[in-house]
């Protein structure tokens, strides 16, 4: 099939990549020439693994094409994703649609011959009757359904591959056909596909998230429970996710969850409820908690070193919301390094993407190359996020100092294992904090 993916950002790049993969011709289009360019000569903009060579594959086979030529990619397409930002509007929890009501303007002005329009990017409940209306002078041209994205960073072409369902939302029957095709090499391998309204496709995405946000949220408050009254909260995870109704992925206990999708899609779900009138309580609870839990973490760190943290070296591992991206999008690192450097901390840092433009203003904080520069040194090491390598470390090589002390945040390290070898360790939700 023809397609085209309006944004290369993470979801337009990376699904488009993968449709070209399973031999559709993709257009992927943006207004970013800077990115385009870089397309071209094979550099992906985004950090994924195995995205560049997917891409470099498919381009060099010729069923990926990166334009900033909007018109020819629509006329060329049988089938247009839109995969712009939806991001909040700035203090408040509305979603800001204002990008993808400007791809559908221009989609109306380009469009000759019939054409499906796609809204991949994640939008409130009745997005698609508003396009609708905006391309109302053209009705005929355009069917509008809602496939919402699933991937997760990280994992994207993983997920996109052997998603658990495919979900197509559509108030014409006719299209989930089409969309079957194409997605029928993924169908062919297991995946369920999933039909049901526009709506009940626009508020699927938004309530699966909320729902993940929410899991991590209880399992954060029972990991506070759990430091207090002497309990592992790994074994409550345990013990609540081994029951099927429950499910054991998404309890894992550790900072509050960041990133460019719950923080903005648990707030997005509580506006659209205020648009309906119906009072989300649970979803506005699980908001608070996890901004309580970025500044109760970050200021553990006095419990562990006192109040006062002047010329303390702190080094931080890992400072991404999460491994195996670039993305620091609220992740917990952007509170807590200038908060240790307010207070007189000298902070080092390394993750294994790079630099981070975010600190380079800070005083007292440094990126370092790589761990041992990172924690030499040290009177604490924190561990923020759970890249591959950071773990299996040698604490005791890397950090000569006596008396120096983990902070492990997400429960990497083996607290009999730290006992043994003598070293000061505190982590998440196991009785260290009484
Ligand atoms: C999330 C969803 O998982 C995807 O299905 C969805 O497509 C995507 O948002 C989106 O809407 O685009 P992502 O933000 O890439 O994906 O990251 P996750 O792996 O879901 O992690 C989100 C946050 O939760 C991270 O801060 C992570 O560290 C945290 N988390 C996750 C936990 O603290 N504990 C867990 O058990 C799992």
């Amino acid at each position: 099939m023809k397609l085209c993916m309006i944004g290369t950002g993470y979801v337009g790049l990376v699904s488009g990549t993968c449709f070209a993969d399973i031999g559709n011709q993709v257009y992927c289009v943006d207004k970013d020439i800077n990115k385009i360019k870089k397309l071209n000569s094979g550099i992906s903009p985004i950090y994924e693994p195995g995205l560049d060579e997917l891409i470099k594959n498919n381009f060099n086979a010729k069923r990926l094409i990166f334009t900033t030529d909007l018109n020819k990619a629509i006329s060329a397409s049988d089938i247009i994703f839109i995969c712009v930002g939806t991001p909040n509007k700035k203090g408040t929890l509305n979603v800001d649609l204002s990008f993808v009501y400007k791809c559908v303007r221009e989609i109306l002005l380009h469009t000759k011959n019939k054409k499906i329009i796609v809204t991949k990017s994640t939008v409130p409940v009745g997005t698609g009757d508003e396009i609708e209306k905006i391309l109302k002078k053209k009705k005929k041209l355009f069917s509008i359904i809602s496939n919402p994205e699933f991937l997760r960073e990280g994992e994207a072409i993983r997920d996109f591959r052997y998603p658990d369902r495919i979900v197509i939302g559509s108030n014409n029957k006719n299209e989930f056909n089409t969309m079957k095709k194409l997605y029928s090499p993924l169908i062919s391998k297991g995946a369920k596909f999933f039909t049901t309204t526009r709506r009940g496709a626009e508020l699927i995405k938004y309530s699966a998230n909320a729902f993940l946000a929410t899991k991590i949220t209880f399992i954060n408050e029972l990991a506070n429970l759990c430091e207090k009254s002497g309990i592992d909260v790994e074994d409550v995870a345990l013990g609540i996710g081994s029951d099927s109704r429950i499910g054991s992925r998404f309890l894992r206990a550790g900072p509050a969850y960041g990133g460019s999708c719950f923080p903005k899609d648990t707030k997005g779900l509580v506006s659209a409820g205020e648009k309906f009138k119906t009072n989300l309580s649970i979803v506005k609870s699980v908001i608070k908690s996890n901004h309580d839990r970025v500044n109760l973490l970050t200021k553990r760190v006095h419990k562990i070193l006192g109040n006062n943290l002047k010329n303390k070296k702190i080094g931080i591992l890992g400072v991404t919301f999460k491994p195996n991206t670039d993305d620091m999008r609220d992740s917990t690192s952007l509170k807590m390094i200038p908060y240790y450097c307010k207070k007189g901390a000298k902070v080092t840092y390394y993750d294994p993407s790079g630099e981070k433009f975010e600190f380079k203003k800070l005083k007292n904080c440094e990126f370092k190359k790589n761990i041992n520069d990172t924690c030499k040194d040290t009177d604490l090491i924190i561990l923020l996020t759970e890249w591959d390598e950071f773990k299996s470390l040698d604490f005791k090589k890397l950090n000569k100092k006596r008396n120096f002390i983990i902070y492990d945040l997400r429960n990497l390290y083996n607290p009999k294992e730290m006992l043994n070898k003598k070293i000061k360790y505190f982590s998440v939700g196991r009785p260290n904090f009484n």
